[in-house]
């Protein structure tokens, strides 16, 4: 039997919970670890059993790692198990991921999460509630779960099929496993703590849309609201704007009308007076999904941007001008330490403490309340430790 730990990590909290899994899964089986980079999605067919990690983006998956998973081939009668890296509450990713993961034929035989630091969400406090994670008692713990995933694979391929877990869905789901919206409305809506800002209209342009010869945007979608029966095709009052079909369409298809896209998604431009690009190539290294294209000047951002921000957090010229901070998160910003103590986080954190799933390793009186990471003066920001 043969195993593979693959994983996306935008800042490394990810990264280091996939070593550890795969050192735990090496004292048993043969295991190769992979970054969604590094590996192709077929690839993926010359191993047994798959663990698939990511980070929290949006309450799902990102979208370079739903497409890495949408592109690999039928994984049927193989194993595979998941795991997740967070900054809240680990609501919604395996309620997204792993019925893409079963539609492949894969057998889910266990899952994960684990806190992690947030270093690139603009509006988040700076140090964060989270930050230090995963740390050493983090890791033993990834460790043992990555021995014990490869020992049920093994037992599970002998015969043992009772050893695969239910995963439980409605009210009695865990917390990853929750839908991240209630039906209709839109993502994250349960713990909104500001006034939403208006719902996107998206509508497909049906000159670079090639259905029916892709259907990636239909096939990811995890409430089945795009509606190609009828032309131009709708999205469904079900739709909860959690912009998987946006940034997946190969085609940049799928666009959102400029008067709320300005909410909901950072809009940036490259200074070229300070860009040193192709001396400096980091924010196209790193963008998870290509969408910087340097091939025209100035640079564009392309339709996919998964407006995680990364880029402009790892920039070391502070080149990348957002110019529509406000409203994407200097709003949130400000709803959240104008209400410090209504704050959803800070409850989720709480009820995860009492629970013991949850140590604190930022003192409450050292969280920087005011200096989220968009105030952040120093470059770079953030420094990916490769
Ligand atoms: C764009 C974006 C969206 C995020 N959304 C969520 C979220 O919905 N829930 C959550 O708990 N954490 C969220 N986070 C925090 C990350 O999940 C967390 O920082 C994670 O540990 C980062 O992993 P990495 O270092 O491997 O990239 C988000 C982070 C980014 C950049």
């Amino acid at each position: 039997m043969k195993g593979l730990v693959v994983y996306y990590s935008a800042t490394g909290s990810t990264k280091k919970i996939a070593k550890a899994i795969w050192e735990g899964m090496k004292g048993v089986i043969e295991t190769d670890l992979a970054s969604v980079k590094e590996i192709s999605p077929q690839a993926v067919a010359g191993y047994d059993v798959i663990g698939i990690g990511a980070p929290i983006w949006y309450f799902r998956e990102p979208a370079n790692v739903r497409l890495f998973i949408y592109n690999m081939p039928s994984l049927e009668g193989k194993m595979c198990f998941t795991f997740c890296t967070h900054g809240t509450a680990p609501f919604g990713i395996f309620y997204s991921m792993v019925p893409a993961l079963q539609k492949k034929g894969l057998t889910i035989i266990g899952w994960a999460d684990w806190y992690g630091g947030v270093e690139q969400v603009l509006h988040a406090v700076k140090p964060y509630f989270t930050d230090g994670h995963p740390d050493e008692i983090d890791l033993k713990e990834a460790e043992t779960f990555g021995r014990e995933m490869a020992e049920r694979a093994l037992r599970v391929a002998a015969g043992e099929k009772d050893l695969i877990p239910e995963i439980r869905r409605g009210s009695k789901a865990e917390p990853t496993f929750r839908p991240p919206h209630t039906p209709g409305e839109e993502v994250g809506s349960g713990d909104s703590f500001f006034e939403p800002p208006p719902r996107p209209q998206r509508k497909v342009n049906l000159e670079k849309c090639r259905y029916p010869g892709c259907t990636a945007c239909m096939d990811n979608c995890i409430v089945r609201a795009i509606d190609f029966s009828v032309s131009p095709p709708v999205f469904k009052k079900s739709c909860i704007n959690c912009s998987l079909c946006d940034r997946i369409c190969p085609e940049e298809a799928i666009e959102i009308d400029e008067e709320t896209i300005k909410f909901h998604r950072t809009q940036k431009k490259i200074d070229m007076t300070r860009c040193i690009y192709p001396e400096c190539t980091l924010c196209v290294d790193h963008c998870p999904m290509n969408s910087i294209d340097f091939s025209v000047n100035p640079p564009v951002f392309k339709n996919n941007c998964e407006g995680d921000d990364l880029c402009w957090v790892i920039c070391p010229k502070g080149a990348i001008e957002i110019t529509n901070l406000e409203l994407t998160h200097g709003k949130l910003y400000n709803a959240s330490v104008q209400s410090r103590e209504k704050h959803p986080f800070l409850q989720y954190l709480a009820e995860a403490e009492a629970e013991g799933k949850f140590r604190r390793l930022v003192p409450m009186e050292d969280i920087g309340w005011d200096t989220p990471v968009f105030k952040s003066q120093k470059l770079p920001r953030f420094v990916i430790d490769e």
